[in-house]
């Protein structure tokens, strides 16, 4: 490499370095409001059924974001979880919510995230299709599901079960989970799904 490609090479890195940079103080006010519930480190709050949302896919975040915003999720009549969440999307900007995805997949991810090793249970080798383990693609909108509450992976797949969280209104894209779940799944296989990806037995308590 000559000596102005090296020039270059130098100058480029110092601009995605202050791209980061920015990008952490731009975001860094508006996450203010998200660490009540959802922790300064992003991992979420078991007691108060709040998920955590660090280290998740950038695309799935925004997405979802953007589904509270417009009343997508967190709608459903008796969806009180949801219904929180969907209050704090509402003010957000397309900026806003580009700058908290991209700056909540880059911290630190929550524990037991890598997942288990447990043996899966043959109801989950249609789920491992799309959410596989390790490597998975940045630009990929399927979550990562290991290490999240069994508690908030149990109440999700029968939001999706009971057509809650999904593509049934006007104007809005159906997501891949909706012809994943169905009326065909009992709540006993639910709750082993929820077991399997929280690494964790189903909390019986919790409804
Ligand atoms: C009042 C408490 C509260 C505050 C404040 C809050 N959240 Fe949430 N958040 C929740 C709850 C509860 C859920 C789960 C909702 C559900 O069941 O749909 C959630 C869910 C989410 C999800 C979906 C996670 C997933 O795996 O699908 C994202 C993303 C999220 N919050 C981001 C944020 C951001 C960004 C902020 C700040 C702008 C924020 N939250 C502020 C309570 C809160
Ligand atoms: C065709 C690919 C595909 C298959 C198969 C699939 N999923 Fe999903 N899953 C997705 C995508 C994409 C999303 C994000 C959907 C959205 O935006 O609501 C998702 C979201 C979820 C969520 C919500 C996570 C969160 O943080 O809120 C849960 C829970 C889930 N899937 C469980 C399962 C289970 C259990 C199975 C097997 C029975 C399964 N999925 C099969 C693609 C898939």
């Amino acid at each position: 490499m000559g000596k102005f490609q090296r020039l270059i090479v130098f100058l480029a890195g110092l601009l995605a370095a202050s791209a980061i940079a920015h990008e952490e103080t731009a975001v860094l006010p508006v996450y203010q409001s998200c660490i009540t519930c959802h922790g300064s480190d992003g991992w979420g709050n078991d007691a108060t059924r709040v998920p955590a949302i660090a280290g998740q896919q950038a695309p799935y975040l925004a997405k979802q974001l953007q589904d509270y915003r417009s009343g997508f999720r967190g709608n459903a009549v008796g969806d009180k979880w949801g219904a929180q969440m969907s209050l704090m999307a509402k003010p957000l900007t397309d900026a806003e919510i580009t700058h908290l995805s991209r700056y909540l997949a880059a911290q630190r991810s929550w524990p037991g995230s890598a997942g288990s090793g447990k043996q899966p249970p043959s109801s989950a080798t249609v789920c491992l299709t799309c959410h596989i383990k390790g490597d998975l693609d940045p630009s990929s909108s399927t979550p990562v599901l290991w290490g999240l509450s069994g508690d908030y992976l149990y109440r999700q797949m029968l939001a999706y079960r009971d057509g809650w969280r999904d593509g049934s209104q006007p104007g809005q894209p159906q997501s891949a989970m909706a012809p994943v779940i169905d009326v065909t799944y009992s709540e006993a296989t639910l709750q082993e799904l929820a077991a399997y990806f929280s690494g964790a037995a189903f909390p019986q308590s919790r409804q």
